[in-house]
Protein backbone atom coordinates (compact mmCIF):
# COMPACT_ATOMS: atom_id res chain seq x y z
CA UNK A 1 0.00 0.00 0.00
CA UNK A 2 1.67 3.68 -1.46
CA UNK A 3 1.79 5.99 1.41
CA UNK A 4 -1.47 8.24 -0.60
CA UNK A 5 -3.24 5.18 0.00
CA UNK A 6 -2.76 4.70 3.68
CA UNK A 7 -3.49 8.44 4.30
CA UNK A 8 -6.62 8.19 2.51
CA UNK A 9 -7.63 5.30 4.50
CA UNK A 10 -6.83 6.59 7.99
CA UNK A 11 -9.03 9.70 6.92
CA UNK A 12 -11.91 7.44 5.98
CA UNK A 13 -11.73 5.92 8.90
CA UNK A 14 -12.05 8.76 11.49
CA UNK A 15 -15.03 9.67 8.94
CA UNK A 16 -17.13 7.06 8.56
CA UNK A 17 -19.04 8.32 11.10
CA UNK A 18 -22.50 9.31 9.44
CA UNK A 19 -23.93 12.12 10.82
CA UNK A 20 -27.60 11.02 10.14
CA UNK A 21 -28.07 7.43 8.32
CA UNK A 22 -31.87 8.89 7.11
CA UNK A 23 -30.82 7.99 3.35
CA UNK A 24 -28.38 5.44 3.79
CA UNK A 25 -29.17 2.85 1.10
CA UNK A 26 -29.33 -0.76 2.41
CA UNK A 27 -28.74 -2.92 -0.98
CA UNK A 28 -26.77 -0.48 -3.57
CA UNK A 29 -23.07 0.14 -3.54
CA UNK A 30 -21.74 2.96 -2.14
CA UNK A 31 -18.97 4.47 0.21
CA UNK A 32 -18.58 4.03 4.09
CA UNK A 33 -18.49 8.09 3.88
CA UNK A 34 -17.79 10.94 1.51
CA UNK A 35 -18.13 11.39 -1.93
CA UNK A 36 -18.38 8.62 -4.66
CA UNK A 37 -19.15 9.15 -8.50
CA UNK A 38 -18.77 6.76 -11.67
CA UNK A 39 -18.25 3.50 -11.59
CA UNK A 40 -14.82 2.24 -12.57
CA UNK A 41 -12.99 -0.53 -13.70
CA UNK A 42 -15.95 -3.27 -13.53
CA UNK A 43 -14.74 -6.75 -13.86
CA UNK A 44 -14.87 -9.93 -13.06
CA UNK A 45 -11.42 -11.47 -11.75
CA UNK A 46 -10.30 -14.83 -9.81
CA UNK A 47 -13.84 -15.59 -9.36
CA UNK A 48 -14.94 -12.46 -7.72
CA UNK A 49 -16.97 -8.72 -8.99
CA UNK A 50 -14.83 -6.13 -8.72
CA UNK A 51 -16.67 -2.55 -8.85
CA UNK A 52 -14.10 0.27 -8.18
CA UNK A 53 -15.72 4.27 -8.20
CA UNK A 54 -14.38 7.58 -8.39
CA UNK A 55 -13.95 8.39 -4.86
CA UNK A 56 -12.78 11.30 -2.80
CA UNK A 57 -12.31 10.33 0.81
CA UNK A 58 -12.06 13.58 2.21
CA UNK A 59 -15.03 15.17 1.70
CA UNK A 60 -18.84 14.60 0.80
CA UNK A 61 -17.89 17.11 -2.26
CA UNK A 62 -16.12 16.07 -5.58
CA UNK A 63 -12.35 16.87 -5.34
CA UNK A 64 -9.29 15.16 -5.77
CA UNK A 65 -10.28 11.49 -7.16
CA UNK A 66 -9.20 8.23 -6.00
CA UNK A 67 -10.34 4.81 -6.92
CA UNK A 68 -12.65 3.03 -4.19
CA UNK A 69 -13.46 -0.18 -4.47
CA UNK A 70 -15.37 -2.86 -3.66
CA UNK A 71 -15.93 -6.78 -4.50
CA UNK A 72 -18.91 -9.57 -4.24
CA UNK A 73 -18.66 -13.04 -4.75
CA UNK A 74 -22.82 -12.79 -6.03
CA UNK A 75 -23.44 -9.09 -7.42
CA UNK A 76 -25.57 -8.82 -4.35
CA UNK A 77 -23.18 -8.91 -1.26
CA UNK A 78 -20.64 -6.34 -1.47
CA UNK A 79 -17.72 -5.88 0.61
CA UNK A 80 -15.63 -2.36 0.53
CA UNK A 81 -12.11 -3.13 0.45
CA UNK A 82 -8.75 -1.01 0.59
CA UNK A 83 -9.07 2.20 -1.61
CA UNK A 84 -7.02 0.86 -4.93
CA UNK A 85 -5.71 3.91 -6.71
CA UNK A 86 -4.39 7.47 -5.02
CA UNK A 87 -2.50 10.21 -7.01
CA UNK A 88 0.91 9.72 -6.51
CA UNK A 89 2.70 11.26 -9.83
CA UNK A 90 2.82 14.50 -11.10
CA UNK A 91 0.59 13.89 -14.33
CA UNK A 92 -2.22 12.42 -11.69
CA UNK A 93 -1.46 14.47 -8.73
CA UNK A 94 -4.90 15.92 -9.06
CA UNK A 95 -7.07 13.10 -9.70
CA UNK A 96 -6.97 9.34 -10.63
CA UNK A 97 -10.12 10.04 -13.38
CA UNK A 98 -12.37 7.17 -14.64
CA UNK A 99 -11.23 3.57 -16.80
CA UNK A 100 -11.52 0.62 -17.18
CA UNK A 101 -9.64 -2.77 -15.59
CA UNK A 102 -8.32 -5.88 -17.52
CA UNK A 103 -6.71 -8.53 -17.36
CA UNK A 104 -3.35 -9.43 -19.03
CA UNK A 105 -3.78 -12.86 -20.21
CA UNK A 106 -0.33 -13.20 -20.25
CA UNK A 107 0.57 -13.35 -16.58
CA UNK A 108 -3.16 -13.12 -14.95
CA UNK A 109 -2.52 -9.82 -13.87
CA UNK A 110 -5.51 -7.00 -13.62
CA UNK A 111 -4.56 -3.79 -15.16
CA UNK A 112 -6.18 -0.28 -14.65
CA UNK A 113 -6.22 1.87 -16.89
CA UNK A 114 -6.92 5.52 -15.87
CA UNK A 115 -7.57 9.02 -16.80
CA UNK A 116 -4.25 11.43 -14.49
CA UNK A 117 -5.80 14.63 -14.07
CA UNK A 118 -3.75 17.62 -13.26
CA UNK A 119 -4.82 21.13 -12.68
CA UNK A 120 -3.11 24.08 -14.76
CA UNK A 121 -4.97 26.50 -13.22
CA UNK A 122 -8.28 25.40 -11.15
CA UNK A 123 -10.31 28.92 -11.91
CA UNK A 124 -10.04 29.13 -15.25
CA UNK A 125 -10.89 25.19 -15.17
CA UNK A 126 -7.46 24.68 -17.33
CA UNK A 127 -6.29 21.08 -16.93
CA UNK A 128 -3.92 18.61 -18.41
CA UNK A 129 -5.23 15.11 -18.42
CA UNK A 130 -3.04 12.16 -19.25
CA UNK A 131 -3.67 8.56 -19.53
CA UNK A 132 -1.81 6.20 -17.11
CA UNK A 133 -2.26 2.39 -15.82
CA UNK A 134 -1.52 0.14 -12.65
CA UNK A 135 -1.30 -3.51 -12.22
CA UNK A 136 -2.13 -5.74 -9.41
CA UNK A 137 -1.44 -9.67 -9.10
CA UNK A 138 -4.61 -9.95 -6.13
CA UNK A 139 -7.31 -7.16 -7.36
CA UNK A 140 -6.86 -5.17 -4.29
CA UNK A 141 -3.11 -3.94 -4.49
CA UNK A 142 -1.99 -1.99 -7.10
CA UNK A 143 1.44 -0.90 -8.21
CA UNK A 144 2.17 2.17 -10.50
CA UNK A 145 5.25 1.13 -12.31
CA UNK A 146 7.69 3.70 -12.73
CA UNK A 147 7.00 5.11 -16.17
CA UNK A 148 2.93 4.48 -15.95
CA UNK A 149 2.00 7.00 -18.43
CA UNK A 150 0.26 5.79 -21.48
CA UNK A 151 2.27 7.67 -24.29
CA UNK A 152 -0.22 8.05 -27.79
CA UNK A 153 -1.10 10.40 -29.90
CA UNK A 154 -3.45 13.22 -29.55
CA UNK A 155 -5.03 14.52 -32.70
CA UNK A 156 -4.55 18.13 -33.50
CA UNK A 157 -8.28 19.09 -33.14
CA UNK A 158 -8.73 17.64 -29.48
CA UNK A 159 -8.96 20.50 -26.94
CA UNK A 160 -7.78 19.39 -23.13
CA UNK A 161 -10.68 16.91 -22.32
CA UNK A 162 -9.27 13.58 -23.38
CA UNK A 163 -10.03 10.89 -20.30
CA UNK A 164 -12.04 7.66 -19.54
CA UNK A 165 -10.15 5.00 -20.89
CA UNK A 166 -12.19 2.05 -21.93
CA UNK A 167 -10.07 -1.23 -22.76
CA UNK A 168 -10.54 -4.38 -24.62
CA UNK A 169 -9.64 -7.14 -26.31
CA UNK A 170 -11.46 -7.67 -29.70
CA UNK A 171 -10.21 -11.37 -30.55
CA UNK A 172 -7.27 -9.82 -32.70
CA UNK A 173 -6.26 -6.79 -30.94
CA UNK A 174 -6.50 -4.83 -27.86
CA UNK A 175 -8.82 -1.49 -27.96
CA UNK A 176 -8.49 1.59 -26.09
CA UNK A 177 -11.37 4.35 -26.46
CA UNK A 178 -11.38 7.75 -25.00
CA UNK A 179 -13.91 10.64 -24.83
CA UNK A 180 -13.25 13.80 -26.15
CA UNK A 181 -14.17 16.97 -27.25
CA UNK A 182 -13.13 19.00 -30.17
CA UNK A 183 -11.56 22.44 -30.15
CA UNK A 184 -15.52 23.52 -31.58
CA UNK A 185 -16.68 21.25 -28.91
CA UNK A 186 -18.19 18.40 -30.74
CA UNK A 187 -18.00 15.48 -28.07
CA UNK A 188 -16.68 11.82 -29.62
CA UNK A 189 -14.82 9.30 -28.59
CA UNK A 190 -10.88 8.51 -30.30
CA UNK A 191 -10.44 4.64 -31.12
CA UNK A 192 -6.57 2.93 -30.35
CA UNK A 193 -5.23 0.20 -30.88
CA UNK A 194 -2.34 -2.22 -29.70
CA UNK A 195 -0.69 -5.57 -30.09
CA UNK A 196 -0.11 -5.73 -26.70
CA UNK A 197 -1.13 -3.16 -23.91
CA UNK A 198 1.54 -1.25 -24.11
CA UNK A 199 2.29 0.44 -27.61
CA UNK A 200 -1.00 2.40 -28.58
CA UNK A 201 -1.83 3.13 -32.47
CA UNK A 202 -4.53 6.28 -33.01
CA UNK A 203 -6.74 4.85 -35.42
CA UNK A 204 -9.47 7.25 -35.58
CA UNK A 205 -12.63 8.96 -34.39
CA UNK A 206 -15.04 6.08 -33.76
CA UNK A 207 -18.23 8.48 -33.73
CA UNK A 208 -19.01 11.98 -32.87
CA UNK A 209 -21.33 14.32 -32.49
CA UNK A 210 -22.85 15.96 -35.37
CA UNK A 211 -23.30 19.09 -32.83
CA UNK A 212 -26.19 18.47 -31.70
CA UNK A 213 -25.18 15.16 -29.55
CA UNK A 214 -23.34 17.41 -26.68
CA UNK A 215 -19.88 19.16 -26.34
CA UNK A 216 -18.19 16.03 -24.11
CA UNK A 217 -18.83 12.41 -24.56
CA UNK A 218 -18.01 11.24 -21.34
CA UNK A 219 -17.38 7.72 -20.32
CA UNK A 220 -17.52 5.65 -23.21
CA UNK A 221 -17.91 1.66 -23.33
CA UNK A 222 -18.28 -0.58 -26.67
CA UNK A 223 -19.57 -3.74 -26.48
CA UNK A 224 -21.28 -6.36 -29.14
CA UNK A 225 -25.22 -7.56 -28.20
CA UNK A 226 -26.23 -10.15 -30.41
CA UNK A 227 -24.05 -9.59 -33.63
CA UNK A 228 -24.99 -5.12 -32.74
CA UNK A 229 -22.18 -3.04 -31.86
CA UNK A 230 -23.33 -0.47 -29.70
CA UNK A 231 -21.48 2.27 -28.46
CA UNK A 232 -22.61 3.75 -24.88
CA UNK A 233 -21.70 7.03 -23.67
CA UNK A 234 -22.84 10.16 -21.17
CA UNK A 235 -22.61 13.26 -23.63
CA UNK A 236 -22.80 16.47 -21.92
CA UNK A 237 -24.51 19.47 -23.34
CA UNK A 238 -27.28 18.07 -25.19
CA UNK A 239 -30.34 20.32 -25.48
CA UNK A 240 -34.03 19.42 -24.49
CA UNK A 241 -35.78 18.50 -27.35
CA UNK A 242 -39.60 18.09 -26.40
CA UNK A 243 -40.08 15.41 -23.63
CA UNK A 244 -36.58 14.21 -24.84
CA UNK A 245 -33.09 14.84 -22.75
CA UNK A 246 -34.49 16.56 -19.73
CA UNK A 247 -32.00 16.17 -17.58
CA UNK A 248 -28.87 17.67 -16.60
CA UNK A 249 -26.76 15.60 -18.62
CA UNK A 250 -28.02 12.43 -20.55
CA UNK A 251 -26.92 8.80 -20.85
CA UNK A 252 -27.60 6.70 -23.92
CA UNK A 253 -25.74 4.60 -26.75
CA UNK A 254 -25.79 4.34 -30.47
CA UNK A 255 -26.40 0.87 -32.27
CA UNK A 256 -24.56 -0.14 -35.34
CA UNK A 257 -21.87 -1.96 -37.19
CA UNK A 258 -18.30 -1.24 -36.49
CA UNK A 259 -16.73 -0.95 -40.28
CA UNK A 260 -12.64 -2.60 -40.41
CA UNK A 261 -12.21 -0.82 -43.10
CA UNK A 262 -12.78 2.80 -41.95
CA UNK A 263 -12.74 2.12 -38.10
CA UNK A 264 -15.71 3.85 -38.35
CA UNK A 265 -19.45 2.92 -36.27
CA UNK A 266 -22.12 3.35 -38.88
CA UNK A 267 -24.94 3.59 -36.38
CA UNK A 268 -28.07 4.85 -35.44
CA UNK A 269 -29.81 8.09 -33.46
CA UNK A 270 -29.22 8.26 -29.96
CA UNK A 271 -31.13 6.77 -27.55
CA UNK A 272 -31.62 7.45 -23.68
CA UNK A 273 -30.89 4.06 -22.07
CA UNK A 274 -32.44 4.98 -18.55
CA UNK A 275 -35.20 7.32 -18.01
CA UNK A 276 -35.10 8.82 -14.96
CA UNK A 277 -33.15 11.59 -12.92
CA UNK A 278 -30.30 9.90 -11.62
CA UNK A 279 -28.29 7.62 -14.06
CA UNK A 280 -25.24 8.53 -15.30
CA UNK A 281 -21.32 7.48 -16.93
CA UNK A 282 -22.80 3.74 -17.65
CA UNK A 283 -20.08 0.95 -17.73
CA UNK A 284 -20.66 -2.71 -18.50
CA UNK A 285 -18.31 -6.16 -17.74
CA UNK A 286 -18.87 -9.31 -19.27
CA UNK A 287 -18.99 -12.55 -16.33
CA UNK A 288 -17.97 -16.17 -16.52
CA UNK A 289 -21.97 -16.64 -17.29
CA UNK A 290 -21.38 -14.89 -20.59
CA UNK A 291 -24.07 -11.68 -19.29
CA UNK A 292 -23.12 -8.45 -19.81
CA UNK A 293 -24.19 -6.99 -16.72
CA UNK A 294 -23.90 -2.61 -16.66
CA UNK A 295 -23.50 -0.74 -13.15
CA UNK A 296 -24.06 3.21 -13.74
CA UNK A 297 -23.67 6.31 -10.78
CA UNK A 298 -27.03 6.96 -9.06
CA UNK A 299 -26.56 10.46 -9.42
CA UNK A 300 -26.18 13.97 -11.87
CA UNK A 301 -24.17 16.11 -11.88
CA UNK A 302 -25.44 19.62 -11.03
CA UNK A 303 -28.35 18.04 -8.52
CA UNK A 304 -28.81 18.83 -5.38
CA UNK A 305 -27.65 15.96 -3.29
CA UNK A 306 -29.23 16.32 0.30
CA UNK A 307 -26.82 13.71 1.79
CA UNK A 308 -23.95 15.58 1.84
CA UNK A 309 -25.05 17.17 4.53
CA UNK A 310 -25.26 13.84 6.37
CA UNK A 311 -21.44 13.10 5.40
CA UNK A 312 -22.00 10.82 2.67
CA UNK A 313 -22.46 11.12 -1.19
CA UNK A 314 -23.57 8.97 -4.34
CA UNK A 315 -24.07 5.33 -5.25
CA UNK A 316 -23.87 3.00 -7.50
CA UNK A 317 -27.10 1.68 -9.11
CA UNK A 318 -28.01 -1.97 -8.99
CA UNK A 319 -26.87 -4.51 -11.58
CA UNK A 320 -28.55 -4.89 -15.17
CA UNK A 321 -28.09 -7.50 -17.85
CA UNK A 322 -27.85 -5.88 -20.88
CA UNK A 323 -30.78 -7.19 -23.66
CA UNK A 324 -30.71 -6.60 -27.56
CA UNK A 325 -34.20 -6.23 -28.19
CA UNK A 326 -35.54 -7.06 -32.01
CA UNK A 327 -36.13 -3.12 -32.43
CA UNK A 328 -32.55 -3.03 -31.70
CA UNK A 329 -32.84 -1.31 -28.65
CA UNK A 330 -31.49 -2.18 -25.12
CA UNK A 331 -33.33 -3.43 -22.43
CA UNK A 332 -32.04 -3.65 -18.89
CA UNK A 333 -33.35 -6.18 -17.21
CA UNK A 334 -32.99 -6.25 -13.23
CA UNK A 335 -30.27 -9.74 -12.38
CA UNK A 336 -31.51 -12.79 -11.54
CA UNK A 337 -29.35 -12.44 -8.04
CA UNK A 338 -31.70 -9.47 -6.89
CA UNK A 339 -34.05 -12.17 -5.67
CA UNK A 340 -31.85 -13.22 -3.18
CA UNK A 341 -32.41 -9.74 -1.39
CA UNK A 342 -36.08 -10.71 -0.72
CA UNK A 343 -36.76 -11.33 3.04
CA UNK A 344 -40.23 -11.48 3.64
CA UNK A 345 -43.39 -11.18 1.85
CA UNK A 346 -45.12 -8.41 3.07
CA UNK A 347 -48.24 -8.42 0.51
CA UNK A 348 -49.63 -11.06 -1.99
CA UNK A 349 -52.77 -10.58 -3.69
CA UNK A 350 -54.75 -11.17 -6.72
CA UNK A 351 -57.21 -9.41 -8.59
CA UNK A 352 -57.13 -6.06 -6.90
CA UNK A 353 -59.85 -3.64 -8.36
CA UNK A 354 -58.52 0.57 -8.01
CA UNK A 355 -60.77 3.11 -9.59
CA UNK A 356 -61.69 6.82 -9.56
CA UNK A 357 -63.66 6.00 -6.37
CA UNK A 358 -61.50 4.37 -4.99
CA UNK A 359 -57.16 4.43 -4.38
CA UNK A 360 -55.14 2.07 -2.99
CA UNK A 361 -53.51 2.91 0.09
CA UNK A 362 -50.43 0.57 0.25
CA UNK A 363 -48.96 2.35 3.47
CA UNK A 364 -44.53 2.70 3.29
CA UNK A 365 -43.22 1.15 6.39
CA UNK A 366 -39.97 -0.60 5.22
CA UNK A 367 -36.85 1.15 3.79
CA UNK A 368 -35.54 -1.61 1.30
CA UNK A 369 -38.54 -3.04 -0.56
CA UNK A 370 -39.38 -4.83 -3.92
CA UNK A 371 -42.65 -3.88 -5.51
CA UNK A 372 -43.97 -6.29 -8.51
CA UNK A 373 -47.11 -5.21 -10.14
CA UNK A 374 -49.42 -6.60 -13.07
CA UNK A 375 -52.02 -4.76 -14.49
CA UNK A 376 -54.54 -5.41 -16.72
CA UNK A 377 -56.39 -3.89 -19.63
CA UNK A 378 -55.29 -0.51 -22.02
CA UNK A 379 -55.71 2.20 -18.87
CA UNK A 380 -54.38 4.85 -17.37
CA UNK A 381 -52.95 5.05 -13.49
CA UNK A 382 -50.22 6.23 -11.09
CA UNK A 383 -48.22 5.37 -8.11
CA UNK A 384 -47.70 8.08 -5.77
CA UNK A 385 -44.71 7.75 -3.22
CA UNK A 386 -45.41 10.54 -1.02
CA UNK A 387 -44.81 12.15 2.09
CA UNK A 388 -47.11 14.43 4.02
CA UNK A 389 -46.20 17.57 2.87
CA UNK A 390 -47.07 17.26 -0.99
CA UNK A 391 -43.45 15.47 -1.35
CA UNK A 392 -43.23 12.99 -3.79
CA UNK A 393 -42.10 10.56 -6.38
CA UNK A 394 -45.19 9.90 -8.69
CA UNK A 395 -44.78 7.25 -11.47
CA UNK A 396 -47.55 7.75 -14.15
CA UNK A 397 -48.27 5.32 -16.53
CA UNK A 398 -50.26 5.66 -18.93
CA UNK A 399 -51.00 3.00 -21.67
CA UNK A 400 -54.18 4.92 -23.27
CA UNK A 401 -51.62 7.94 -24.34
CA UNK A 402 -48.56 5.80 -24.74
CA UNK A 403 -46.32 7.21 -21.96
CA UNK A 404 -44.79 6.66 -18.53
CA UNK A 405 -43.35 10.18 -16.57
CA UNK A 406 -41.72 10.09 -13.39
CA UNK A 407 -42.43 13.34 -11.69
CA UNK A 408 -40.28 14.12 -8.63
CA UNK A 409 -40.70 17.10 -5.91
CA UNK A 410 -38.96 17.58 -3.07
CA UNK A 411 -39.08 21.70 -2.63
CA UNK A 412 -38.23 21.66 1.24
CA UNK A 413 -34.74 19.88 -0.01
CA UNK A 414 -33.79 22.15 -2.69
CA UNK A 415 -35.14 20.04 -5.60
CA UNK A 416 -38.09 21.54 -7.36
CA UNK A 417 -40.54 19.87 -9.26
CA UNK A 418 -39.30 18.06 -12.41
CA UNK A 419 -40.12 14.77 -14.35
CA UNK A 420 -38.43 12.32 -17.11
CA UNK A 421 -40.80 11.02 -19.96
CA UNK A 422 -40.60 8.22 -22.78
CA UNK A 423 -42.87 7.06 -24.95
CA UNK A 424 -44.32 3.66 -24.65
CA UNK A 425 -45.46 0.91 -27.26
CA UNK A 426 -48.89 -0.20 -27.65
CA UNK A 427 -49.61 -2.66 -25.13
CA UNK A 428 -52.70 -4.06 -23.30
CA UNK A 429 -51.37 -5.45 -20.31
CA UNK A 430 -48.01 -4.11 -17.91
CA UNK A 431 -45.76 -5.37 -15.56
CA UNK A 432 -43.85 -3.15 -13.38
CA UNK A 433 -41.34 -3.95 -11.04
CA UNK A 434 -39.88 -1.43 -8.26
CA UNK A 435 -36.84 -1.26 -5.77
CA UNK A 436 -37.22 0.92 -3.66
CA UNK A 437 -33.77 1.48 -1.25
CA UNK A 438 -33.94 4.57 1.26
CA UNK A 439 -33.52 6.93 -0.87
CA UNK A 440 -33.57 5.96 -4.05
CA UNK A 441 -36.39 4.36 -6.63
CA UNK A 442 -35.43 2.25 -9.77
CA UNK A 443 -38.45 1.56 -12.00
CA UNK A 444 -37.99 -1.75 -14.47
CA UNK A 445 -40.98 -1.56 -16.78
CA UNK A 446 -41.60 -4.91 -18.74
CA UNK A 447 -38.63 -6.61 -17.44
CA UNK A 448 -36.35 -3.50 -18.25
CA UNK A 449 -38.15 -2.57 -21.27
CA UNK A 450 -38.23 0.84 -19.85
CA UNK A 451 -35.99 2.18 -17.06
CA UNK A 452 -36.20 4.97 -14.71
CA UNK A 453 -33.31 5.39 -11.91
CA UNK A 454 -33.88 8.39 -9.46
CA UNK A 455 -32.82 9.61 -6.14
CA UNK A 456 -36.13 10.14 -3.22
CA UNK A 457 -35.76 12.31 -0.05
CA UNK A 458 -39.22 10.98 1.60
CA UNK A 459 -39.97 12.01 5.21
CA UNK A 460 -40.09 8.97 7.13
CA UNK A 461 -42.48 9.42 9.75
CA UNK A 462 -45.27 10.55 6.51
CA UNK A 463 -44.64 8.25 3.80
CA UNK A 464 -47.47 6.37 1.89
CA UNK A 465 -47.48 4.24 -1.03
CA UNK A 466 -50.88 5.24 -3.06
CA UNK A 467 -52.38 3.75 -6.53
CA UNK A 468 -54.52 6.39 -8.03
CA UNK A 469 -56.65 5.97 -11.68
CA UNK A 470 -59.16 7.76 -12.91
CA UNK A 471 -60.88 5.09 -14.58
CA UNK A 472 -60.91 1.10 -13.77
CA UNK A 473 -57.87 -1.08 -13.29
CA UNK A 474 -57.24 -4.36 -12.63
CA UNK A 475 -54.13 -5.15 -10.85
CA UNK A 476 -54.08 -9.20 -12.07
CA UNK A 477 -51.03 -9.71 -9.16
CA UNK A 478 -49.28 -7.26 -6.57
CA UNK A 479 -46.39 -8.42 -4.57
CA UNK A 480 -44.05 -6.85 -2.18
CA UNK A 481 -41.09 -8.03 -0.40
CA UNK A 482 -39.13 -6.50 2.23
CA UNK A 483 -35.34 -6.85 1.20
CA UNK A 484 -32.43 -6.90 3.15
CA UNK A 485 -29.65 -4.62 4.51
CA UNK A 486 -26.71 -6.08 3.00
CA UNK A 487 -24.34 -3.66 4.73
CA UNK A 488 -25.41 -4.47 8.39
C1 LIG B 1 -17.98 11.53 -15.43
C2 LIG B 1 -16.65 12.19 -15.13
C3 LIG B 1 -15.56 11.56 -15.96
C4 LIG B 1 -14.32 11.81 -15.15
C5 LIG B 1 -14.83 11.68 -13.74
C6 LIG B 1 -14.17 12.57 -12.75
O1 LIG B 1 -18.91 11.61 -14.42
O2 LIG B 1 -16.73 13.57 -15.33
O3 LIG B 1 -15.49 12.04 -17.28
O4 LIG B 1 -13.31 10.90 -15.42
O5 LIG B 1 -16.21 11.96 -13.80
O6 LIG B 1 -14.57 12.29 -11.45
Amino acid sequence: MYNQIKEAMSVLKEKSEIIDDRYRLGYHIMAPANWINDPNGCIFYNGKYHVFYQHNPFSEKWGPMYWGHVTSKDLINWKHEIIALAPSKEFDVDGIFSGTATINPENNELVAFYTGHRWINQKDDTFEQIQGYAISNDGINFVKPKNNKIDIEVPKDSNHHIRDPKVWHDGHMWNMILGNSTIDKRGRVLLYKSKDLSKWTYVGVLAESNGELGYMWECPDFIRLEDKDILLFSPQGINEEGEKYKNYNQTGYVVGKFNYDTNKLEHSKFYEIDYGHDFYAIQTLKDNKGRRIAIAWMDMWESIMPTQEDGWCGAMTLPRELVLMKNDRIKMKPIEELKDLREEKILDNDNVFVSDKKNLQLGWENDFMELNLSVEGKSNFSIEFNSDNDEKVELQINLLDRYAKLIRNYETKGIEESYRYTEISDMNNIDIRIFIDSSSIEVFINDGEYVFTSRMYPDKNNRNIVIKTKEKINIRNMRVWNLKNIWQ
